[in-house]
């Protein structure tokens, strides 16, 4: 299962992959990323990846050379040199190599990555036992100083700080909460709250990124005529929840069964987080095959 790396046209084994040291997210995170799974040798929600992907460097004024639909088939293809049946795909995008912050010192085409690997995010029992928690000190940029739909590589310093937070706490995972106060999201995903049968989930305006696995579960569970509410949350409602859960690429779905230390709901996985991770496993059949 060889680990590959498309950079700028050359594929070569991940151990050998370099960029240069001006690339502009090196220097300053002027970048984009997205995460993607292969699920049975079949590419998930690959065209939502790269439309995020892509208005992000409309967004950030990105010359894209590689076009969308080239660089799908790039990527189907370091999917097929690297035959793996399951595994994680990074794709990245910044602006080009140059130095100096005035993207006019940026002289390059903006350089792509399509990276083929592996990632698991939380121990297998995890899922089985569902995630601990706690309510980090780091707060999610405000959306209106940086559109939160931008997976821009350079926001991601709150983040990993949050991560260690929780890492230092014990816990498996870090809430962000937005500069109000009120509930954002994880680390590294979205979080999502079931109340008297009904999905609460912190509205896109909250400062959080516009999941591609929260898109697909709220659709799973409005087909199964669940009502979703995207709405303000505040850590209150989390410690009034039935369940919670939360959603990711890398994370999938997992519950989240406490909350600095106070059980959500009975502290253990609810009904509806089980049978939304079921729907879930069964909707990765529908990738893109490669
Ligand atoms: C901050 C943050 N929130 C949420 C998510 C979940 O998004 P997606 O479901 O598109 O992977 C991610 C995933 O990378 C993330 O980094």
């Amino acid at each position: 299962m060889p680990r590959l790396v498309w950079l700028n046209g050359c594929i070569t084994p991940l151990e050998e992959a370099t960029t240069s040291v001006a690339d502009h997210a090196h220097l300053y995170g002027d970048g984009l990323f997205e995460g993607i799974r292969i699920y049975g040798r079949k590419v998930f929600k690959l065209d939502e990846h790269l439309d995020r992907l892509y208005h992000g460097a409309s967004y950030l004024g990105f010359t894209m050379e590689v076009g969308k639909e080239q660089l799908k088939g790039i990527v189907l293809d370091v999917c097929r040199k690297a035959d793996m049946d399951d595994g994680y795909i990074r794709l990245n995008v910044t602006r080009g190599t140059g130095l100096g912050l005035d993207p006019r010192a940026v002289k390059t085409a903006p350089n792509v990555m399509v990276m083929v690997s592996t990632l698991a995010l939380y121990q297998p029992e995890m899922y089985d036992r569902g995630l601990d928690v706690i309510t980090t000190s780091y707060r999610v940029i405000q959306a209106d100083a940086l559109d939160p739909r931008l997976k821009c590589i350079g926001r991601y310093a709150a983040n990993i700080m949050a991560k260690a937070e929780a890492n230092r706490a014990g816990a498996g995972e870090g809430l962000m909460l937005n500069a109000q106060g009120n509930v954002a999201e994880c680390t590294g995903d979205n979080i999502f709250l079931v109340k008297d049968g009904v999905l609460r989930t912190p509205h896109p305006s909250s400062g959080i990124l516009k999941g591609v696995t929260r898109d697909t579960v709220i659709a799973l569970a409005r087909e199964q005529g669940v009502s979703v509410v995207e709405d303000t949350i505040t850590r209150f409602d989390v410690f009034a929840a039935d369940e919670a859960f939360l959603t990711g690429t890398a994370a999938e779905v997992i519950a989240m069964v406490t909350l600095d230390d106070r059980p959500i709901g009975t502290g253990e996985p609810g009904p509806m987080t089980r049978r939304l991770t079921e729907l879930f496993h069964a909707h990765t059949a529908t990738g893109t095959p490669f």
